[in-house]
């Protein structure tokens, strides 16, 4: 039976935990051997949307990128993780609108929980001055109204995040 295409677009604040969660996502779709791609926001910056800053237009534009890649990936069977704090929720629906088999997982995380794990010391730099336009300190992020999925990750282990997600592309007919 041929895979039926998706694009699994994971949102949410730097540190929310897109990354570990899309990496945990794409070992168990290789165990299980499934067809897909991932397209990251820290990678896709250094190719596809390499010179795009953090404006509103730029966030949008690298968003309508990736959007536009997973769209023709998804109609060839491919299952598409995204990990992209994508903060504007218009664009989001555009992308939705385009795509039509999507499926939006907020991955939230408070602020202040981000904020304390600054993986990579963004946060640090944010407040100090030196990053001008930072989700969630000097730059807004807007909350899905209805993601399929929300996977809060202060509260629950990593497992159960993978596992909400996976149920429900079984759930939706997207893997058995
Ligand atoms: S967006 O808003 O969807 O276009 O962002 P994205 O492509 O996902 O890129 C986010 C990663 O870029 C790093 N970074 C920043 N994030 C937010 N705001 C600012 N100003 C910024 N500058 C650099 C950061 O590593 C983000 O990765 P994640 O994995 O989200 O932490
Ligand atoms: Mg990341």
């Amino acid at each position: 039976m041929k895979q039926r295409g998706v694009t699994v677009w994971l949102t949410g604040l730097s540190g929310a935990g897109k990354t570990t969660i899309t990496e945990a996502l794409q070992k168990k779709l290789t165990e299980e051997g499934y067809d897909f791609e991932v397209l990251d926001g820290d990678i896709v910056r250094t190719n596809l949307t390499k010179g795009l800053g953090f404006s509103k237009e730029d966030r949008d534009e690298n968003v309508r990128r990736i959007g536009f890649v997973s769209n023709l990936l998804t109609r060839h069977g491919v299952i598409v993780l995204v990990s992209a704090i994508s903060p504007y929720r218009e664009i989001r629906e555009e992308v939705r609108g385009k795509i039509g088999d999507f499926v939006e997982v907020f991955v939230n995380a408070p602020l202040a929980v981000c904020e304390d794990r600054d993986v990579k010391g963004l946060y640090k730099k944010a407040r100090a001055g030196e990053i001008k336009t930072f989700t969630g300190i000097t730059d807004p992020y807007e909350a899905p109204a209805n993601p399929e999925i929300e996977c809060r990750t202060d509260l629950e282990e990593l497992e159960e995040s993978v596992a909400k997600v996976w149920s429900k592309l079984e759930e939706l007919g997207y893997i058995a």
